[in-house]
């Protein structure tokens, strides 16, 4: 059997499938928030599974779901396969492009196409969660990878003014800013000195790493603190209240992005306030 193929529990044949693409050591809240809102929305022919694909099975997976009888409607693609997944595909919303990278797969008649939810995610959640719209603003982004060049891109097309790059590896905090030559870009070593000297003139804090600066002396209540880490609370989030910053988590960020994949497998409207419900204990 192939590697979707043994993942796929007996009872589950014949349905409509839908799943996520994850490191086998890697903890996801996806199945949850899709299978609730299957369930509210009595969709009871569909079921989103977690395929546990390393990196040498990529390739493999990838070729399952072009396979009609597993009837595999999409995935979620998650660390580590944002990006090495791309070569697989056979064709990429203008989003994904834009990013290089893809969170969500749509299968249809063996043709696979690649799209990418995070940054709509994260812009819908800081506007309607947060109540704050980046028109004008100046960001700071602590981190550079995946999630970051989709956020940066979503903040540029929501008329960010200014952006700060501070990054632990200074090259790649480079090679995104490079990517978008016509913005106002600054890129700078992720340390306490250059971020001190950052947040000066800064309206939001963005961090985009597993694990953001935690010390409150940092921040003041001008500056808008935003962890995409999601969980109850985070030790940035924690230090933002302490300084008295607005803030808000990743959870809103997940949910959001989760709720338009799932509306692109199945044409339903997005369902973000069953899928926030389905984390509340999460929040
Ligand atoms: N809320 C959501 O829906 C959502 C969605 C996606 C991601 N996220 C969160 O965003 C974070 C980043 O995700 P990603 O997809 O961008 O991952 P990624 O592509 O692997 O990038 C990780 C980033 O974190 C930095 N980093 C990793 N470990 C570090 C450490 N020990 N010290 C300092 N910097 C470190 C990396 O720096 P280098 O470039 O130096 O390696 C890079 O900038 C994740 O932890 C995840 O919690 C949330």
């Amino acid at each position: 059997m192939t590697v979707l193929e043994k993942q796929i529990p007996s009872k589950h044949e014949g349905k409509n499938i839908v799943g996520i693409f994850i490191d086998p050591a890697s903890p996801t809240l996806s199945p949850k928030m899709h299978n609730y809102a299957f369930k509210k929305l009595g969709l009871k022919n569909w079921v989103y599974l977690r395929f546990n694909v390393k990196p040498e099975q990529l390739e493999e997976a990838v070729s399952d779901l072009r396979n009609p009888k597993l009837n595999i409607k999409g995935v979620n693609v998650t660390i580590p396969h944002k990006e090495s997944i791309l070569p697989y595909l056979d064709g990429l919303s203008s989003e994904a492009e834009k990013i290089g990278a893809v969170n969500t797969v749509m299968t249809n008649n063996g043709k696979i196409a690649g799209d990418n939810t995070d940054g709509k995610g994260f812009i819908s959640s800081l506007k309607e969660d947060g109540h704050f719209d980046p028109k004008g603003k100046n960001a700071i982004l602590w981190g550079a990878g995946g999630a970051g060049r989709a956020i940066m891109i979503s903040l540029f097309e929501n008329e960010l003014k200014t952006l700060g790059i501070l990054n632990r590896t200074l090259e790649k905090a480079e090679k995104m800013a490079k990517e978008m030559p016509d913005h106002a870009i600054t890129v700078a070593q992720a340390d306490t000195k250059n971020l001190v000297s950052a947040l000066k003139n800064c309206d939001i804090f963005i961090n985009v790493t597993p694990r953001g600066p935690e010390d409150s002396k940092l921040f003041t209540p001008s500056v808008f603190v935003y962890d995409a880490v999601y969980g109850k609370s985070t030790p940035l989030l924690e230090a933002a209240k302490t300084a008295g910053s607005p803030c808000l988590g990743g959870l809103g960020m997940l949910i959001r992005q989760g709720a338009l994949s799932f509306s692109l497998w199945t044409g339903q409207k997005p369902p973000f306030d069953l899928m926030r419900e389905a984390l509340k204990d999460h929040a």
